[in-house]
């Protein structure tokens, strides 16, 4: 019986230990817990498809029991029902939830400091892909009081709405109409927030709406020049070229594996999960697509990027391709999508920036490459590599999910806003 049981207990942690482990680089910040990690999201992504509840099946799936059929909206019906906060005020910062100009925005005031009357303030924009996360998650509510509070300024965190309730360009508009609204002269007064001393932030895929935004504020005669700084946390920033250095090296790194991501963008714009492994091979921008090769001429990254980064790697160019994917997605060229296709003369006008990569991550080049072109717009940049980072790092710095690679990016973080906003 005991001798049985022990069988038992062993080939239950040997299928444990089978199902959370997965290969990763030496380098990486705390392996074993990047891959329960990992696990856990893994084990989150089946239970939404249902794949774990066919043995279930004439309860139906619980999750479609629940109504809920979009299957990114069940993975966020679960981040959010384990992670949600309500407006918590602390003895330092001040926490509320209310909307600006019809748009949902939690909002984190610092405590004065007494030589300064008026704050600085950062717009945040959570990522998720465009379609998970939320500001009123733990994760985020924690990483914007820690800023009001070190900063002591007021942090804005956007709750844009998400796919698949809106796509492609809705997210942009809300993160544009809380921000422009904020802006108002009266508004800043109202939180007593210096107009010279206003960034705008974000990760992921917030990063890419904060880039966006930040374009399109400084082409716009009535805003140029309200943001002072730009801060972009492993932002998303073209869906031209899958098979960059850091694509290609991290193909199937957590907990953003190059064909997760191209899911993103497809779901971003509406489109077809049919051609997921067409636009993994550059399908979408082969040489017979004349616009999308005169643009990724602004992503060619065996001009943009050092050698240290290029290494054996080699550029994936299509001779053919598969044309429907253009005419079905158009928005793949927009530079609302992909920022890092802007031209010169938009980028020459954006504030100071500061742009975070990790190694192990799909989006280290796109940064390395914004960086650089901005460099070229004489656009002063701040790169701050993380050779030990992964994708989402910086918001994983409490217990049970606590990474030192991501206390010493967010520390980073803070610290660069703290000297330049
Ligand atoms: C990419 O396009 C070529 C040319 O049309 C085609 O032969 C190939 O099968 C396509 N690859 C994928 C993965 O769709
Ligand atoms: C990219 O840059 C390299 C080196 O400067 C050049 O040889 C190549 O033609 C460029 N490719 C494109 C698509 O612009």
């Amino acid at each position: 019986m005991m001798r049985s049981s022990c069988v038992v207990l062993t080939a239950l942690v040997a299928l444990a230990a089978y199902y959370i482990y997965i290969p990763l680089p030496s380098s990486v910040s705390d392996p074993w817990k990047l891959m329960l990690l990992d696990a856990t999201f893994r084990s989150a992504q089946q239970l939404e498809t249902g794949s774990q509840w066919k043995l279930l099946s004439s309860q139906s799936n619980l999750i479609h029991y629940l109504g809920l059929s979009h299957h990114l909206l069940t993975l966020n019906f679960i981040i959010i029902s384990v992670g949600k906060k309500s407006a918590w005020s602390s003895a330092q910062v001040k926490v509320t939830d209310t909307d600006f100009d019809g748009v949902e925005v939690r909002v984190f005031e610092g405590p004065p400091k007494p030589e300064e009357p008026l704050k600085r303030s950062v717009v945040y924009i959570h990522g998720g892909g465009w379609a998970l996360g939320s500001a009123k998650i733990k994760y985020y509510d924690e990483l914007c009081m820690e800023m009001a509070e070190e900063l002591n300024a007021v942090i804005v965190s956007v709750e844009y709405r998400l796919v698949p309730k809106v796509c492609f360009p809705e997210q942009i508009h809300d993160v544009v109409r809380a921000t422009k609204y904020f802006l108002q002269p009266e508004v800043l007064q109202k939180y007593s927030v210096d107009p010279g001393r206003i960034g705008i932030s974000g990760d992921s895929a917030g990063g890419n709406l904060a880039a966006v935004l930040c374009q399109q504020f400084s082409q716009d005669v009535n805003l140029k020049k309200k943001l002072k700084v730009q801060a972009l946390i492993y932002p998303v920033l073209q869906a031209l070229d899958f098979n960059t250095p850091s694509y290609q090296q991290n193909v199937n790194i957590p907990i953003l594996p190059r064909h997760t991501m191209v899911k993103y963008w497809i779901e971003y714009f509406k489109g077809s999960y049919d051609f997921v492994q067409a636009m993994v091979v550059n399908n979408h921008t082969s040489l017979d697509e004349e616009e999308a090769t005169a643009l990724r001429a602004h992503l060619n990254w065996t001009s943009l990027l050092p050698a240290s980064i290029t290494k054996n790697y080699k550029p994936v160019v299509q001779t053919t391709g598969n044309a429907r994917i253009l005419q079905e997605i158009p928005q793949l060229l927009d530079a609302r999508s992909a920022p890092l296709i802007a031209d010169q003369e938009v980028l020459k006008h954006l504030p100071k920036t500061y742009i975070l990569t990790c190694e192990h991550d799909v989006l280290r080049d796109d940064g390395i490459m914004y960086a650089k072109r901005l460099e070229s717009a004489d656009v002063e940049v701040t790169l701050d590599y993380f050779e030990d980072g992964f994708h989402g790092c910086m918001i994983f710095t409490r217990w049970p999910t606590n990474f030192a690679v991501g206390i010493r990016t967010k520390n980073s973080y803070i610290e660069w806003l703290d000297r330049n906003l």
